[in-house]
């Protein structure tokens, strides 16, 4: 068995498989969106989802983490059979952060922070109102917490401001330490950088790793080619709801196909195509093709 050790010092089992998704399919009426997706992520692994606009990735993400209930296939995790409920993929350890960022806008981000804390502590309504001492208690400790985590992300200067003054870079570094927040087992991470600038960027692939280190496991969607390679032990390749590829990042990023959906089909005409064999006329000369 592989073991991977963590900068915290902790072993990781690599050869653990935490998320089997199992031939996941999504279709939205006539729209198949996700198509027969299979892919696994083991305990300290960082694997890259990539492929075009609309090739399902975001969807497929929606099915891991219970937004979606596939139309069919299975996901588990460490073994068991993940119900579609957001709430209980939290609770079984996977985390994630959104395309489009979604925090609470008019809180802190420590109060942020704090949110992605509830769904572990053990405070309930009742605590909270008459504030027994096990909630007065488990408000210290989440305190605490989420500062170490805004210290963990680079943003402990931010506690205290709103989440919607905080630049873009910012808001989504606070999304992952929200997510991190719940304690996860696996961090799924939608476009992470998008809308970063490159020392950001740079800065995003530092905390992965440290995020790794800590014994994490990491899926991550993303269309910067550079970061994605740089980053991943593995990365899937989805074209039109399907798997075009998936392997160790050379062979991904080496296979013709995959640069071919990204910049569209070589431009040779198909060989039943006689090629041209006079000038346009004069009067078809200027107008050009957007493929041209
Ligand atoms: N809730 C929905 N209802 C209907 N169609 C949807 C829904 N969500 C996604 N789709 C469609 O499914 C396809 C896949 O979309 P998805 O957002 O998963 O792509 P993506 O790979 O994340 O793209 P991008 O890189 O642009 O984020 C698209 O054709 C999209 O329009
Ligand atoms: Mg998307």
């Amino acid at each position: 068995m592989t073991q991977v050790m963590s900068g915290a010092g902790h072993h990781v089992d690599a050869s653990t498989l935490l998320l089997q998704a199992s031939s996941v399919t999504m279709r939205f009426g006539g729209l198949t969106a996700v198509n027969n997706v299979s892919l696994d992520v083991h305990a300290g692994e960082i694997v890259g989802l990539i492929g075009p606009n609309g090739a399902g990735k975001t969807t497929f993400f929606n099915c891991l983490t219970g937004l979606y209930k596939p139309t069919s296939g299975e996901v588990r995790f460490a073994g068991e059979l993940l119900p579609p409920k957001p709430r209980l993929v939290v609770r079984a350890g996977m985390a994630r952060t959104f395309q489009n960022i979604r925090l609470f806008h008019n809180m802190t981000a420590l109060e942020n922070v704090m949110v992605g804390m509830y769904s572990r502590t053990k405070t309930n309504a009742i605590d909270a109102v008459f504030r027994l001492p096990r909630h007065r208690r488990e408000e210290l400790a989440s305190t605490e917490r989420a500062r170490e985590l805004l210290d963990f992300v680079g943003l402990s200067s931010a506690a205290d401001m709103l989440s919607r003054n905080l630049p873009y870079g910012d808001q989504r570094r606070l999304e992952i330490a929200r997510a991190l927040a719940t304690d996860p087992k696996l961090l799924l991470l939608d476009e992470p950088t998008a809308g970063m600038n490159p020392q950001e960027t740079r800065q995003a692939e530092e905390l992965i790793f440290k995020i790794r280190d800590l014994g994490l496991a990491v899926l991550v969607i993303e269309h910067d080619m550079r970061f994605i390679f740089n980053l991943c032990d593995r990365v899937c390749c989805l074209v039109r709801g399907e798997v075009l590829v998936e392997g160790v990042g050379e062979v991904v990023q080496n296979d013709p196909r995959v640069i071919e959906a990204y910049i569209g089909a070589p431009a040779e005409p198909p060989a039943d195509v006689p090629p041209p064999t006079a000038e346009p006329p004069a009067s078809e000369a200027g107008k050009g093709s957007a493929d041209a």
